[in-house]
């Protein structure tokens, strides 16, 4: 019903693609899965995490905000392709 990805790089940890399908939201199934992730962080000594979110993605970023996450907004995000 859910998934997501977390890991570190030692020093700061990665939450990536939180997904709960659209008939199971809003019954804390993303928060557990969340929290399971902070969990694992925390074992590994990792006190801080990140996560990126579409600024467009006002559900994630409402979801985000409710479970305590805060905005970086003196980051700026840079990519570029690889081929
Ligand atoms: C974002 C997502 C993972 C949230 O999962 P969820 O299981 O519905 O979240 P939860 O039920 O654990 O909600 C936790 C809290 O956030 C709140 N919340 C969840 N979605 C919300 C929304 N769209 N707007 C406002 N609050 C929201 C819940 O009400 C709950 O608050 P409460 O504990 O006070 O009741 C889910 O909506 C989803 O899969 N979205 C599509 C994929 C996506 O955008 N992923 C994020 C990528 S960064």
């Amino acid at each position: 019903m859910g998934a997501v990805l977390c890991g570190h790089d030692g020093r700061r940890g990665f939450i990536s693609h939180l997904a709960v399908e659209s008939g199971s939201r809003r019954l804390g199934l993303g928060r557990a899965l969340v929290e399971r992730c902070i969990g694992a962080l925390r074992e590994s000594s990792i006190d801080k995490a990140h996560i990126f979110v579409f600024a467009e993605n006002d559900d994630a970023v409402a979801f985000w905000k409710k479970i305590g996450w805060g905005e970086r907004s003196e980051l700026f995000m840079l990519s570029r392709y690889t081929a």
